[in-house]
């Protein structure tokens, strides 16, 4: 099986420009990388995955950010906004009443748009470029959206977005907005806006930058990378697992691939690779689903709900790449409740990182897996938070304090305090 952790490196297909082609993971079917627009497999319509016939080691890497991993991606450089290099915060506190031996998070709400989406827009808007397409576009729960209407204008190019309507938090609209995004506000979810971008891609009234796109996941890959030497500079080891929400599962199979691609040049043994665990939102959960009945394929779920809204997906397009990466590296999936959720937001923000909802499902995730004794308290781990607090400030108002009304005067104020 193409996606083993022991699968050798494969031979190189004459469809390779400099080394760098791309291949379907059901037919094994290759591709020239920046000859044509595709998607998916022209033979089954199966996912694509970008390959090297020179995988990197450790010790090829060099810089900060994203492209310090420009061994490991498909080009030499992207349209960037310096991206990557997200801090791996401690949390002393969170680690205690988690209770295991080391927590860590990767906060990615600190990359230039404030979510981990940046490092698969740096690379896919580069190769939208090299591909000389004009306009991009992208179904998103908003995250998505905000990356590709910033990296868009930065390369010159037009941007079309389709959000769900009244299910995106504000900033993240804000945030297309002011970049020049054309806002399609889609009467119905995510699922369906991403099914009227393809068509629309197939069509070629755009190049869909979502997740299906191979490229992008070559840019996720470096938050894995990022993981693996931040443990070990910091403890001489690797992490024993990494907790991370699950939408489209496209970090999850991005990180897999990542660790995969170490295996392969011997930089990583196969049982040096992190343990994947997804966590999904109870009214959004259909990879946790699959993982619980041991079944091959995602069943779509067509009535989703969360106050998650970014993880407010029912079709998991990338589920055929990231079922592997949590069976293969003996990880789980478990979904938590809004509430579970909400707890977990306050948990980090009282450790000072401010993260919107969907980021602190990892977190929730991975108290529950403790509590049930599937993650051990020996373990080290890093939880992925993917976006920032301001992403969506109606949801952190509503999980914080309340402002409380005063005079303009200290003697009122005073008043006010003692009167607690
Ligand atoms: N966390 C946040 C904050 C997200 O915005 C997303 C996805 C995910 C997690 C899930 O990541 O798809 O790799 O499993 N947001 C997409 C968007 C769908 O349109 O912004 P995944």
């Amino acid at each position: 099986m193409s996606l083993s952790l022991s699968a050798e490196q494969p031979a190189t297909p004459d469809a390779a420009d400099d080394g760098v082609w791309l291949e379907c993971i059901e037919c094994g079917e290759t591709f020239a990388p920046f000859e044509d627009v595709r998607y998916t497999c022209d033979e089954c319509d199966g996912l694509l995955e970008v390959r090297y016939a020179d995988l990197p080691t450790f010790d090829d890497f060099e810089g900060e950010g994203v492209w310090r991993y420009a061994d490991a991606l498909p080009l030499e450089e992207g349209v960037t906004t310096q991206e990557g290099a997200t801090p791996l915060y401690e949390v002393p506190r969170l680690e205690d009443s988690v209770g295991v031996e080391a927590l860590r998070i990767k906060h990615e709400g600190m990359n230039p748009t404030g979510s981990f989406k940046d490092r698969g827009m740096t690379v896919g808007v580069a190769v939208a470029r090299e591909l000389g397409v004009g306009r991009l576009a992208c179904a998103s729960t908003g995250n998505t959206s905000a990356a590709l209407a910033a990296y868009g204008s930065r390369g010159g190019m037009e941007t079309l977005v389709l959000l769900p309507a009244g299910k995106v938090a504000a900033g993240k609209i804000a945030q297309a907005s002011l970049h020049g995004a054309r806002i399609l506000e889609v009467d119905g979810n995510f699922d369906a806006c991403l099914d009227i971008v393809q068509e629309l891609a197939e069509a070629g009234e755009a190049y869909l930058l979502n997740s299906l796109n191979p490229f992008r996941l070559e840019g996720q890959k470096t938050i894995g990378l990022e993981i693996l030497e931040g443990f070990r500079d910091d403890y001489g080891e690797f992490p024993d697992r990494i907790v991370l929400p699950v939408g489209n599962a496209g970090n999850t199979s991005a990180l897999y691939k990542a660790f995969r691609e170490l295996v392969q040049a011997g930089a990583l043994s196969e049982d040096e690779v992190p343990k994947l665990v997804g966590v999904q939102a109870e009214g959004a959960a259909p990879m946790v689903e699959a993982i619980e009945n041991g079944a091959d394929e995602v069943r779509r779920w067509d009535d989703v709900e969360t106050r998650a809204t970014a993880i407010r997906i029912g079709n998991p397009v990338n589920a055929p790449k990231a079922l592997p990466g949590i069976r293969e590296t003996g990880g789980t999936a478990i979904s938590v409740s809004d509430e579970e959720i909400t707890e977990a937001q306050r948990d980090l923000a009282r450790e000072g990182i401010g993260v919107e909802p969907a980021s602190a499902a990892s977190v929730a995730g991975l108290r529950k897996l403790r509590a049930e004794g599937i993650v051990d308290d020996d373990e080290r781990v890093a939880c992925l938070t993917t976006g920032h607090l301001l992403k969506d400030p109606d949801a952190a108002a509503a999980a914080g304090n309340d402002p409380e009304p005063v005079p303009a005067d200290t003697e009122g104020v005073l008043e006010h305090l003692q009167n607690e």
